[in-house]
């Protein structure tokens, strides 16, 4: 059985597959208008969702599958009325496949382990595996080489960070990491798992972002943590205009959205020329068509 838990779960050939079956669907869609036709998507959010639920749902319904989104409550996925693994059993006898949002990734990495019925991760706390593969398509629409691009991350060390970082260390392209010291130091012993010559880290957002071709970035609390309070690190931390005109002449901003506009990043760099962040939203269709054709498949 295939779950769709991590990137770093996956080999670099299996993610190839994944990001060129998403091309050819966006190509000719029509194409793969019933692959999923007798197929059935289960969702649970148990956290907000916009582009994630949007684009598995409509994903789903245009490879000709149906979609059923889930209270965790009404469900009793709680694991208060029976036990989680037991409320996969009876789902996996009338649905193919489910898709969690939740704030704990150790609940969704046993529930997978059980192999009751494929588990897409649509992010959890510790990481958004579908964001960071929607955003490797992106970059290929941008990027001939990607192992010549030049990544820049600024902001707090999150759960789409992570999963980027997982991206590196299967192709292995530059990626800078300018995350507040005060924040770092709680990630450094992990940091050091990942390290490479081409991973760094920095400080200074003006150092760590010369010669970038793609600025990366993300709220500074995500959704579920409690300590609103480290917002104070990162002062000189928002993209704006003199941070993107200090990296390549033709730099690309990427955002996974949501944005809080004029904290990490000004209005006029999120709605600007060189944003792509629309594409991105976009993109995460196409990925996740790839990703339920991937899970579902024999
Ligand atoms: N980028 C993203 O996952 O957006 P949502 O939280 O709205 O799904
Ligand atoms: N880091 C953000 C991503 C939202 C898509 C969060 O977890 O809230």
């Amino acid at each position: 059985m295939k779950h769709f838990i991590d990137i770093n779960n996956l080999k670099k050939k299996e993610i190839d597959e994944i990001i060129s079956l998403a091309k050819k669907i966006k190509k000719n869609p029509k194409k793969y208008s019933s692959f999923c036709s007798d197929k059935t998507l289960g969702l649970i959010f148990e956290k907000q969702s916009l582009r994630t639920r949007l684009s598995f749902n409509v994903g789903m319904q245009k490879l000709g599958g149906s979609v059923l989104e889930l209270q965790s409550k009404d469900i009793g996925f709680d694991n208060k009325r029976e036990k989680a693994e037991d409320v996969l059993k009876v789902l996996s006898q009338y649905i193919d496949c489910i898709m969690i949002r939740n704030n704990n990734h150790k609940h969704i990495v046993n529930l997978s382990k059980e192999n009751i019925i494929p588990i897409i991760n649509g992010l959890t706390e510790y990481s958004h595996p579908c964001q960071i593969l929607g955003d490797f398509l992106t970059l290929q629409e941008y990027f001939k080489s990607i192992k010549k691009t030049n990544i820049a991350w600024i902001g707090d060390y999150n759960n789409v960070l992570r999963s980027l970082i997982h991206l590196q260390n299967i192709y292995n392209f530059k990626l800078n990491l300018i995350v507040p010291k005060e924040i770092f130091k709680n990630y450094k012993k992990e940091f050091q798992q990942y390290k490479n010559t081409n991973l760094n880290h920095f400080f200074d957002p003006i150092l760590g972002t010369k010669n970038s071709n793609c600025i990366m970035t993300d709220v500074w609390v995500s959704m579920g943590e409690k300590n609103k309070n480290k917002v104070k690190y990162f002062k000189n931390f928002t993209v704006n205009k003199e941070i993107m005109n200090n990296a390549s002449r033709n730099v690309i901003f990427m955002h996974c959205l949501p944005a809080k506009r004029e904290k990490e990043v000004t209005s006029d760099v999120l709605d600007g020329k060189n944003s792509v962040v629309l594409k991105q939203a976009k993109n995460r269709m196409y990925i996740q068509q790839a990703i339920l054709i991937y899970v579902l498949k024999k």
